[in-house]
C-alpha cells in the first residue's frame, strides 16, 4: 500500500488594488459580461474572459434554457468560442466571476465539467493556463495552472490504444 499526497496552490489577493495590471483588466471584463448572462432560472450570473497569447480577449457568460441541461456554463461558452474562432492560439489566462455575493466572502470556483474543459484546453495550448477567480468585489484567487483545480485528471492519453 502506498499513500500519495497531491498539493495544489493558489494566491489570494485581498482586493482589486492588490491584483492590478492585466489580470485586473481581465477580471473587470468578466464582471462586465457576467451582467449580460442569460440566467433567468438560477439567477446565478457568471462571466468569463480569457486572454489568448496574441492578446485577443474572448468572453462568455452562462446561457440557461427552460430544458435545464441544454444550458451552458460561462467558462465553456468562452473557451469554445476561442476554440472555434482562434484554434491556433494558446489561452494564456482566464478570469471567471459571478455577480451573486460570494460564499463566505470567497470567490466561487468552477464546476467539475468546466474544470475538465479548461484542462483539455490547457493541454491543447501546451502551456499553463492562469485562472483568476473573483466576485464583483472582494477577495480574488489566482491559480497558475488548471492542474491546481483538477488533480488526478482525465486526459486524452488514456484513450490511446
Ligand atoms: N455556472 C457557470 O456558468 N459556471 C460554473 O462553473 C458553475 C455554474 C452556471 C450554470 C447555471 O447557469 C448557473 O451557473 C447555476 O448553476
Amino acid at each position: 500500500m502506498k499513500k500519495h499526497i497531491i498539493t495544489t496552490s493558489y494566491t489570494e489577493f485581498a482586493s482589486d488594488t492588490e491584483l492590478a495590471g492585466a489580470d485586473l483588466e481581465l477580471l473587470k471584463t468578466a464582471r462586465t459580461v457576467a451582467k449580460c448572462a442569460y440566467a433567468p432560472y438560477s439567477k446565478f450570473y457568471v462571466g468569463a474572459a480569457l486572454r489568448l497569447e496574441n492578446g485577443i480577449i474572448v468572453t462568455g457568460n452562462n446561457q440557461e434554457n427552460a430544458a435545464y441541461p441544454s444550458g451552458m456554463c460561462a467558462e465553456r461558452v468562452a473557451i469554445f468560442a476561442a476554440g472555434a474562432n482562434y484554434p491556433d492560439y494558446a489561452i494564456d489566462s482566464i478570469a471567471i466571476c459571478c455577480v451573486t455575493a460570494s460564499v463566505n466572502g470567497k470567490p466561487f470556483s468552477p464546476c467539475g465539467g468546466c474544470r475538465q474543459v479548461l484542462f483539455e484546453y490547457e493541454n491543447r495550448s501546451k502551456k499553463p493556463m492562469r485562472i483568476i477567480l473573483g466576485g464583483m468585489t472582494g477577495i480574488i484567487y489566482l491559480l497558475s495552472s488548471v492542474k491546481d483545480l483538477l488533480p488526478l485528471s482525465f486526459a486524452g492519453d488514456f484513450l490511446k490504444k
